[in-house]
C-alpha cells in the first residue's frame, strides 16, 4: 500500500462518553485528563515513575529510563520485580485473597473458580514442579495449550522462577512449533493431551510431538490432562504436570528480577524471513499492561472482564493475564468456539457471568453480524457497560452494530491500536474522556508520542495518509528480536535513520487529531487480526513438490478483514486441477497452521515481474480484488503476463 493514498473513509458520527458513564469513570475531567497527557509526554520520567511506584518492588529503580544505548531501551534501571508478586502476592498481602481471580469455562460446560490466594497457591507448585524437573531462571519454556486455567498457571510459574516463556498459539503446525523451539532454544515444553473446539477434541501434545522429533534441546515436555484423548508417552522426558505439582509445596520464594530480565518472547511475522521472537522484559512491560489495563477499560473491583483473545496472542498476554491481575481484577477465561454449541454462545456467558466489560476483535464483531442480531438479543447484556476492539481496523458499519445492538447504545467503545512489538495499547479512547468516531482509534495514550510522516520524515498535514511512528521510548516496547539485534534495528528503526519507531503501519490523522489506521504497509497480511507474513506462506507453498513459484496477496474479505490469495506457478508437466489446489491448500495448513490456510489459489504461466525480478505484488493484490489495475505498469517485464493473468480470471 502507497502511504499517501487519500483515505475515502469520510466518518462523521461522535459519540461523547455519557454523564453516566462519567460519573464512576475513574478519568472523566477533561483538563485532568490533559495535565497528565503532557506530563506523560514532557516529563516522562515523574509520570512513568510515578507509576511505576504503583508496583511491588523487590528492590526499588535507581532511574526511570537510560536511552543511551538507542534503539536498546532500559527501563526502570537497577530495580527488580517479580511479576508474579504483582499479580498475585500483593492481592493476597493487602487482604483480597479472597476475591475471584480467574472463572473458567470449558467448551462442553464445564467451569472452574480460583480465588487470588488460591491461584497463588497453584501457581507456587507448578513453579516447583517445574524447578524439580531443572527448569530455572534464563532457561526458555515453550507453552502449547489451550485456553484452560493452566495456561495462566504455567505463565505465571514461569515468571515466579524467571525461566522465560514462548507461547505458540494452539492452532499452528508442529512445523512452527518446531521453528520456536529450536529459534529460543527452549528445553521444556508445556502443553495438553488435547482441547475442546466446536464440540470436538483437538490433540496438542501428539502435534508436539511431532514438532520434537530430531530436537535435541528439550529434556522435558510436562503434559496437562484436560480431554483425556490418547496419546503416546516418552518416557524420561513427559511427565503429568498435574499429578507432579500436586506433591509439591504451596509456597516458592519468586525468584528476584531484575526490571531488564526476560519475561517472555513473543513470535511475530515480519515481512521477510522466519518469524521473530519479540523479547519483552519484566517492569516495563509490567507498567505497561497495568496502566493501559486501568484507564482503557476503567477497571474496577466488581468488574467482570472478559478478553476473548487466546492466551496465544499478545492480547491474550497483555490483557487475559499480567494487566488485568496487576489490577486485582476478576477474569473471564473461556476454552472453546463462539458459536459453539450455538451462535449465541458469548451472550449466554456474558448473561451468566455478568459480564462488565467485553473485549474482542472486529473479525468475530462481523461474524457475530452475520449470524444475526437475534442470537445476541435473545440474552440479557444489561451488565456490560464497556467494549473493546483490538487487531485490525474496524469498519464504521461493524463498530455501529456492536455498539448499538451488543452495547444497546448504552456502552462506550474503545478501539484499541497497538502491536506485539509494543507490549500495550498506544492509540486509544478513553472511555470517561474520549468522544468516540466509529473506526478511529482516536488518541495516543500516555506517554506515546506518535506521529504520521511522509518518505522523508515530515509530518503529513490532517487528511493525509503516511507512516505510522513513535517517536519515543515507552516502557512496554519491545528490546529486541531474540538472537538477532541487527534484525530489530533494521526492521523498525532503520526507515527514519534511527530516529524513531517504524510500525509498519499506514494511518492518517484528521482535523481533531484523531488517527485512523489505514493497514500495513509491507508485505504482512492481517487475516482475522493476526499478522501472517506473506514470505511465509510462499515458502510453504513452494515446499510443495509440484510448485516452482508462487507469490500470495491478501484481498479484502468481509468476515476476515484480508484474505489469502496465492498466484502459483506449477512444475512442467503438471496439471492445473481443483483437486491440486485442495492440496495446496492443505500443505499451508500443515506447514503453518490453520490460520494461513489460503482462500483461494490461482494458477498462473507466469507471475507478473519488474526488469530486476521482483513480483509486482500492488498489481496482483488488484487483480485478486477484482480491481481495474490502476498502477503503473511500464516496468514490468512481461506485458503479456499481465493479459494472461486477466484472462484466467474470467
Ligand atoms: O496493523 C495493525 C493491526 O494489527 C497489527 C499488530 O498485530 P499483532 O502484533 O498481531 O497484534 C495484534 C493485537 C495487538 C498492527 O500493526 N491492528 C491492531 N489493532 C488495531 C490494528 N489496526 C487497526 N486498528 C486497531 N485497533
Amino acid at each position: 500500500m502507497s502511504p499517501d493514498i487519500d483515505s475515502v473513509l469520510n466518518e462523521t458520527r461522535r459519540f461523547p462518553p455519557s454523564a453516566e458513564f462519567q460519573a464512576r469513570a475513574q478519568l472523566s475531567d477533561p483538563a485532568q485528563y490533559e495535565r497528565l497527557y503532557r506530563e506523560s509526554i514532557e516529563d516522562p520520567d515523574a509520570f512513568w515513575g510515578r507509576v511505576a511506584r504503583e508496583l511491588p518492588w523487590q528492590q526499588p529503580f535507581e532511574r526511570v529510563l537510560d536511552w543511551s544505548a538507542k534503539p536498546f531501551a532500559r527501563w526502570f534501571v537497577g530495580g527488580k520485580l517479580n511479576l508474579s508478586m504483582a499479580c498475585l502476592d500483593q492481592h493476597v498481602a493487602a487482604g483480597r485473597g479472597g476475591r475471584t481471580a480467574i472463572v473458567w469455562e470449558g467448551e462442553p460446560g464445564d467451569s472452574e473458580r480460583y480465588t487470588y490466594a488460591e491461584l497463588l497457591a497453584e501457581v507456587c507448585r507448578t513453579a516447583n514442579a517445574l524447578k524439580a524437573r531443572g527448569v530455572k531462571k534464563g532457561d526458555r519454556v515453550a507453552l502449547y495449550m489451550p485456553m484452560i486455567p493452566e495456561i495462566v498457571l504455567a505463565m505465571l510459574a514461569c515468571a515466579r522462577i524467571g525461566a522465560i516463556h514462548s507461547v505458540i498459539f494452539g492452532g499452528f503446525s508442529a512445523q512452527s512449533i518446531k521453528d520456536r523451539v529450536l529459534d529460543g532454544g527452549c528445553t521444556a515444553v508445556i502443553t495438553a493431551d488435547g482441547s475442546w473446539r466446536r464440540g470436538k477434541v483437538l490433540p496438542l501434545k501428539p502435534v508436539v510431538d511431532e514438532a520434537l522429533l530430531g530436537v535435541k534441546s528439550v529434556h522435558t515436555v510436562f503434559v496437562v490432562q484436560r480431554a483425556a484423548n490418547e496419546i503416546e508417552w516418552q518416557s524420561g522426558r513427559d511427565v503429568w504436570l498435574s499429578e507432579l505439582a500436586r506433591k509439591q509445596s504451596a509456597e516458592c520464594a519468586p525468584e528476584p528480577m531484575d526490571s531488564e530480565d526476560t519475561l517472555f518472547l513473543l513470535y511475530t511475522s515480519g515481512s521477510t524471513g522466519k518469524p521473530k521472537g519479540i523479547r519483552h522484559t519484566t517492569a516495563g512491560y509490567l507498567v505497561g499492561a497495568y496502566l493501559s489495563t486501568k484507564y482503557v477499560f476503567d477497571l474496577r473491583p466488581d468488574d467482570l472482564y472478559w478478553c476473548t483473545a487466546d492466551v496465544g496472542w499478545i492480547t491474550g498476554h497483555s490483557y487475559v493475564v499480567y494487566g488485568p491481575l496487576a489490577n486485582g481484577a476478576t477474569v473471564l477465561l473461556y476454552e472453546g468456539a463462539p458459536n459453539q454449541p450455538h451462535p449465541g454462545r458469548f451472550w449466554e456467558l456474558v448473561a451468566k457471568h455478568k459480564v462488565t466489560i467485553l473485549y474482542t476483535a472486529p473479525t468475530a464483531i462481523r461474524s457475530f453480524m452475520r449470524w444475526g442480531d437475534e442470537h445476541v438479543t435473545r440474552f440479557d447484556r444489561s451488565s456490560l457497560r464497556l467494549l473493546g476492539t483490538v487487531g485490525e481496523p474496524i469498519n464504521p458499519e461493524a463498530w455501529m452494530w456492536y455498539r448499538t445492538v451488543v452495547g444497546e447504545s448504552r456502552c462506550p467503545i474503545v478501539d484499541t491500536w497497538w502491536q506485539t512489538e509494543t507490549g500495550s495499547i498506544q492509540i486509544t479512547p478513553l472511555p470517561g474522556i474520549t468522544a468516540t468516531k466509529p473506526g478511529s482509534a482516536t488518541r495516543p495514550f500516555f506517554g506515546v508520542d506518535a506521529a504520521i510522516v511522509d518518505e522523508q520524515g515530515h509530518e503529513v498535514p490532517p487528511g493525509k495518509g503516511g507512516y505510522l511512528v513513535i517517536k519515543k521510548p515507552w516502557p512496554s516496547m519491545l528490546r529486541g528480536i531474540w538472537g538477532d539485534d541487527a534484525r530489530y534495528v533494521e526492521t523498525y528503526w532503520s526507515k527514519f535513520g534511527g530516529r524513531w519507531y517504524f510500525t509498519g503501519d499506514g494511518a492518517r490523522r484528521d482535523e481533531d487529531g484523531y488517527f485512523w489506521i489505514m493497514g500495513r504497509v509491507d508485505d504482512v497480511l492481517n487475516v482475522s487480526g493476526h499478522r501472517l507474513s506473506t514470505m511465509e506462506v510462499e515458502s510453504a507453498l513452494v515446499s510443495h513438490a509440484d510448485v516452482v513459484e508462487a507469490a500470495v496477496v491478501g484481498r479484502p474479505d468481509e468476515l476476515t478483514g484480508e484474505a489469502l490469495c496465492a498466484f502459483v506457478t506449477i512444475g512442467p508437466g503438471k496439471v492445473a486441477t481443483p483437486a491440486l489446489a485442495e492440496a495446496l491448500k492443505e500443505h499451508v495448513s500443515k506447514e503453518i497452521g490453520k490460520l494461513a490456510r489460503p482462500a483461494e489459489i490461482r494458477f498462473a504461466e507466469a507471475l507478473p515481474k519488474t526488469r530486476s525480478g521482483k513480483i509486482m505484488r500492488r498489481l496482483l493484490r488488484d487483480i485478486a480484488a477484482g480491481r481495474e489495475v490502476t498502477q503503473d505498469t511500464t516496468t514490468l517485464e512481461d506485458y503479456s503476463v499481465l493479459a494472461r493473468l486477466r484472462i484466467e480470471e474470467e
